[in-house]
């Protein structure tokens, strides 16, 4: 039976952590898939996680099953945290949190959810947009369609992006990166959320907030703008989370769904809906990554410690965009590259095309993503001059 089955290749971002692996290159430099990298190049622990690990050796009394909807407290720091404290819809107890297997959980829950209660509706993503979108959504097919994001310079195009949207047919769901923009790192201005909560309103769309980056980007509050102002002005969205980078818990595969209806009754109605999404799906969610989260947070002292570990991640990542402009200065590229640093997140669209990306991996082992983004993340003080002067030559300056 077996014979007739193709083989495919395999997911190119995840990809590329093997390529690299293998390649015996000692100046080999990864800029692939998104985690964030230490100035060493390390992707460790986060000091909050393993103290909330050693709390929990103590403390967890059981292994049993946490219910489709995963652990209610952390389910309630989570909404806290992407809503705020202080949202009106909390206390009108309009939204509902489902935990997920990381954010690409909650991006099936979603796609699912839609398809099975709002028939009909397609999806409208930015292009470019992380390509796992378009294989969850076609997945669970979901009718996919898309909006501008960039130029032809690779630059954000927020006045295309806004045209498109204003053209969506009524009713329709569009898909919004609550902040880092994957993979280009371009971000709507404050102004400009407001611009897109116009259209929102006025097509009666039904957004689906993608927030995988909270806190890498301005600020854990900052980076929320877009999705508070959603939450607050209109009756209905849903929202996926993830904890995988502001956390670092990537493989304990902790997110979360959440659905914003205009009252609770509803609300009570789409979630009964997602427990029966989610237990056809995988029943329960791993129980480890939220007992963290909620462990953390459930501790003053440990979520002052996490709030420090994240600050210093995200000044990295921005203290190492300036870095690589500066890097990029005596090759005469500084004004070509400047919009680097008006980048957030660990995603740089670069504007370096397919060929030049594959230069760069053959010539001199840097891996990147072949759509031209690089994860800043993984550039440090002992590579960055490797990787401006192997830019400078893909480029030919
Ligand atoms: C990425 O875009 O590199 C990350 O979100 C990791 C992934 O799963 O692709």
């Amino acid at each position: 039976m077996f014979e007739s089955i193709e083989r495919v290749p395999g997911d190119a971002i995840l990809g590329l952590i093997q390529q690299f692996k293998d390649d015996p290159n000692p100046n080999k430099v990864d800029l692939g898939v998104g985690v964030y990298r230490d100035e060493h190049g390390n992707t460790p622990i986060l000091r909050a996680v393993k103290d909330a690990e050693k709390k929990l050796i103590d403390t967890e009394q059981t292994k049993a099953y946490i219910g489709s909807h995963g652990d209610p407290q952390y389910g309630e720091y989570i909404l806290q945290t992407v809503l705020g404290a202080d949202s009106k819809v909390l206390a009108a107890n309009r939204a509902s949190a489902t935990q997920s297997p990381g954010g690409t959980g909650a991006l099936r829950l979603a796609a699912d959810f839609l398809v099975s209660q709002l028939p009909g509706k397609a999806i409208w993503l930015p292009n470019p947009t992380w390509p796992n979108h378009l294989g969850v959504f076609e997945a669970a097919r979901l009718e996919i369609k898309r909006y501008p994001y960039v130029d032809d310079n690779d630059q954000f195009d927020f006045d295309a992006m806004l045209k498109k949207l204003k053209s969506i047919p009524k009713g329709d769901i569009v898909l919004l990166h609550a902040c880092c923009h994957n993979p280009t790192g371009f971000d709507p201005s404050q102004d400009q959320w407001h611009q897109i909560l116009e259209v929102v309103q006025d097509r009666e769309l039904l957004p689906l907030v993608d927030f995988a980056y909270q806190g890498f980007g301005d600020g854990l509050d900052e980076d929320a703008y877009g999705v508070r102002l959603l939450a607050d002005h209109l009756d209905e969205m849903v929202i996926t989370q993830s904890c995988s980078k502001n956390f670092g818990i990537y493989r304990e595969r902790t997110g979360c769904f959440i659905a914003i209806a205009k009252d609770e009754e509803d609300m009570q109605d789409v979630r009964s809906q997602l427990a029966t999404t989610a237990r056809e799906n995988y029943s329960n969610p791993p129980a480890h990554g939220s007992a963290i989260v909620a462990t953390i947070m459930g501790s003053a002292e440990l979520t002052a410690a996490w709030h420090r570990e994240l600050d210093e991640m995200r000044d990295r990542i921005n203290d190492v965009r300036q870095k690589l402009v500066e890097g990029l200065k005596p090759h005469g590229l500084a004004d070509k590259f400047a919009f680097i640093t008006d980048q957030r997140g660990m995603f740089s669209y670069t504007g370096l095309t397919e060929d030049q990306v594959n230069k760069l991996r053959d010539e001199y082992s840097i891996y990147m993503v072949a759509s031209g983004r690089a994860n800043v993340a993984g550039l440090n003080d002992d590579n960055i001059e490797y990787v401006c002067k192997a830019i400078a030559d893909v480029v030919g300056s």
